[in-house]
């Protein structure tokens, strides 16, 4: 694997980077705080391991399994959570960490979900975010990387669960009228 898709979206140094950054940032603004650092996985493994890793505060670690149809099945009610979480989030602070967001579908069921568990505060980071692609209106407190309209693999994303072990950010090109891959 490495070279089937040519020049990355964004290298391994330049994720390197910006996770280090998001990191440094997030140890300023959680330092006395209580954060759990939930990872939504499959998506979000790769950047969720080099991301606690550049928090330099105590936190708990936890996952959700989450999936979600693509293309045109993506809609309300077909974001399914398969696991749950082992942490009590109850007056904590909980940090989501996402792999993309792109409609915002999943951001926002997730939000609303945790909301109700009584977390003192909940914020989202994720590592890239396709703005052009919103249907609805959701926060996204820390981003790694904008992209443009492209369906993208590595670095955790998945086409067709493959693809998620290439270590940088790449475009695959056959993509349907959904933005999917055809
Ligand atoms: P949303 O609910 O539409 O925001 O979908 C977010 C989820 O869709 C992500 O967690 C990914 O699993 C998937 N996804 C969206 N865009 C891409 C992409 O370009 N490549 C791989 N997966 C994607
Ligand atoms: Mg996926």
């Amino acid at each position: 694997m490495g070279s089937i898709f040519g020049k990355p979206l964004v290298t391994q140094e330049e994720v390197r980077t910006r996770i280090r950054e998001l990191g440094r940032q997030i140890t300023v603004d959680y330092a006395q705080k209580d954060l759990v650092l939930i990872g939504i996985l499959k998506g979000a493994f790769a950047f969720y391991a080099d991301l606690a890793r550049a928090i330099r505060l105590p936190l708990r670690v936890d996952f959700l399994v989450v999936s979600n149809r693509g293309g045109k099945a993506k809609a309300a009610g077909t974001i399914k959570v398969l696991t749950k979480l082992t942490e009590d989030i109850a007056g904590r602070d909980v940090l989501l960490v996402e792999d993309i967001v792109d409609s915002g579908r999943t951001v926002q069921y997730l939000r609303k979900v945790f909301g109700a568990q009584h977390p003192k505060s909940i914020k989202v980071c994720a590592l890239l975010d396709k703005p052009d692609r919103r249907e609805v209106e959701v926060v996204i407190d820390y981003v790694g990387f904008a992209i443009p309209n492209k369906f993208v693999v590595g670095y955790g994303l998945d086409y067709h669960q493959n693809y998620r072990n290439l270590p940088y950010l790449a475009v695959l090109d056959q993509v349907d009228e959904d933005g999917e891959p055809g």
